[in-house]
């Protein structure tokens, strides 16, 4: 039997969507608003999904207390009031679109959750957009 537990996190950040090989109206008229060349923010709200058996003595599947601690130092402190552009190793070659922001995230978290649990993440650029990765 296997049970999903879910912990929701939030980070602001800054971005511009750009493609290098693009002339800029190309950029302009792909990205939008997102290739504003000073940048915007978003309010990112993260949502972090473990699957597994619950562990008889503890009743738990994970300590979301411990769930949390991670999220908070691998996530939270990495891209929190950065511009993921010029601030994170993470995007400086990689277009920061949600899309690619939410890999990133699944592939820094799936190296520190044991790999008994089943891992998905939901990552909202506004309340009406989001990206979802679990790993395909
Ligand atoms: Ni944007």
């Amino acid at each position: 039997m296997k049970v999903k537990v879910a912990r929701e996190a939030h980070f602001n950040a800054a971005h511009r969507l750009f493609n290098a090989a693009w002339s800029d109206e190309k950029n302009k008229q792909v990205f939008g608003k997102c290739n504003n060349p000073n940048y915007h923010g978003h309010n990112y709200k993260l949502i972090v999904e473990v699957k597994g058996e619950i562990n008889p003595d503890t009743g738990y599947v994970i300590d979301l207390g411990d769930l949390a601690s991670l999220i908070k130092t691998e996530i939270e402190d990495r891209f929190d009031h950065k511009n993921l552009n010029l601030d994170t190793k993470e995007f400086k070659n990689l277009n920061p679109t949600a899309e690619n922001i939410v890999v990133v995230i699944y592939r820094i978290l799936r190296e520190k959750i044991d790999n008994k649990f089943e891992l998905n993440i939901k990552l909202y650029e506004t309340e009406r957009n989001l990206a979802e990765y679990g790993g395909e």
